[in-house]
This record gives C-alpha cells, structure tokens and sequence, in this order.
C-alpha cells in the first residue's frame, strides 16, 4: 500500500531530480566545454574513463537526457525500499541460480566467513566472490550508452539469465545468481546500479556507497586484510 509519506517522497524526488535535469541540461547547452570537463570528472571516479573503446562521445552527451531522468528517477525511487543497515541482520531475499534453482542470498554464506555480494548488470563486471545480477543499468530501451554491449531491459527471468550468461563468459571466479523478477534484492540492498556490501554472521559488516561513482572495491580489500591481522592476532 502506497502510504502518503511514501508519496510525498516520491514526488519530492520526482521534483528534485526533474530540476537537476532541466538544470543539468540547460548547462550543457550554454556551456558545453564546461560541462564536458564536469562529467569527465564524475566519469574518473568511476572506471568509466579506464576502457579505450569507451569514449566520452558514448556516454557523456547521454547525461540528462530523458531515459536519463527515468533511470535516475527509478534508482532513487527504489532507495525508498532499502533494507540493508550495517551492523543489523542482512536482507534474505531470493536469488535464482543459472541453472533455474531459488536460493537465498544467506545460503552461499559459510559459517562465520565473510560473504562480499556484488550487486551489478554487464555494465558494471568486477568479479567479486557472489555476483547478484540485477536489472541493466544501461539497457538499450534505457539510458543507453553508445558502443556499449546490447542488452534490453529484462522482461523475464529467461532475458535476465541471457545477460548474465555473457557476463559469465567473460570472467567470474565466483558465482553468479540473478536477481528475481520482483528485484526485491535489488531493492532491498538498494542495489541499483551496482554495490557491494560484505556480510557475515547474518549481518551486514560494510555497505559500499552506490555506483558507478561510490563503488569502490578497494574498501572491501583493507576490510578483509584487517580482519585477517585481527584473526591472526587473536591465534597468537
Ligand atoms: C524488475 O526489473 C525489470 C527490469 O530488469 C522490470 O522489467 C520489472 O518490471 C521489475 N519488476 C518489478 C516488480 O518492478
């Protein structure tokens, strides 16, 4: 049931994000060398910027166009349903194995070993330990971006497991589930378009901010390393 506070925010957001395009857009009519400089840096802090065939021609003009808004608008709708708090029990929501099979995301934890999930979609391929593969975050009916890989929108489990599987193809040493078509892991991670969080014990250790430009592996890496000098301390 939609609540009035629900919607209230919604329509804040919807206004908020609404005025940041016009805005947005309005800049980069009258100022199009500055603003290219303003995305080019948004794009260096994420690895935007490190693939050559990717060229700011694909995806910079695409910035606040109108599949732009629509996609912004739905990340930040969802982030209403977030659920995942560090420090407190870790969402156990449904995942579907690529051979068809519903697991939840706290079977593939192994007693007390950290578990670092990778919520993302081809756009964003870093392997990690498990791989939830939610909706496309550059779609081709989307916001898509030029020279990209062509991948729609998924209306069905089936095309969600297409595009995981060239992902699969290309890298992962670990495995990867899709998100169900209900996207409640997506949803409740608020995941959108990609994050990573490290669980353990059934709780959530580390949030990472969101993608693409708050994505940063680098964070799970020392947390990992100081929970292996704090293992060996307490064995000494
Ligand atoms: C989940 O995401 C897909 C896009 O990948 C969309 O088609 C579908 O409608 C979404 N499901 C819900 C319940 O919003």
């Amino acid at each position: 049931m939609l609540s009035i506070r629900v919607f209230l925010q919604k329509l804040l957001i919807l206004l908020h994000v609404t005025l940041c395009v016009i805005v947005g857009k309005t800049l980069m009519v009258l100022f199009p060398n500055a603003m290219k400089r303003y995305i080019l840096k948004l794009g260096a802090k994420s690895r935007m910027n490190e693939n050559p065939k990717f060229s700011y021609e694909n995806w910079g003009p695409t910035f606040f166009s109108f599949k732009y808004l629509l996609f912004v608008l739905k990340v930040k709708w969802k982030r209403l349903e977030d659920e995942a708090y560090e420090g407190h029990p870790a969402p156990n929501t449904p995942v579907v194995t690529l051979n068809g099979e519903v697991r939840h995301l706290l079977d593939f934890m192994q007693d007390n070993r950290p578990l670092i999930l990778n919520f993302g979609s081809y756009f964003s391929s870093t392997a990690d330990f498990l791989i939830i593969y939610i909706e496309e975050a550059h779609a081709i009916d989307g916001w898509a971006f030029k020279n990209n890989v062509i991948i729609k929108n998924h209306r069905s489990l089936e095309d969600r497991k297409m595009a995981a599987q060239f992902l699969q193809k290309n890298n992962p040493l670990c495995p990867v589930v899709l998100d169900t078509m209900e996207n409640l892991s997506s949803a409740k991670y608020a995941a959108l378009p990609e994050r990573l969080y490290l669980l353990q014990g059934g709780k959530v250790v580390y949030k990472g901010g969101a993608g693409p430009w708050n994505y940063h592996p680098q964070e799970i890496r020392a947390i990992l390393e100081k929970m292996k000098s704090e293992m060996e301390g307490t064995s000494e």
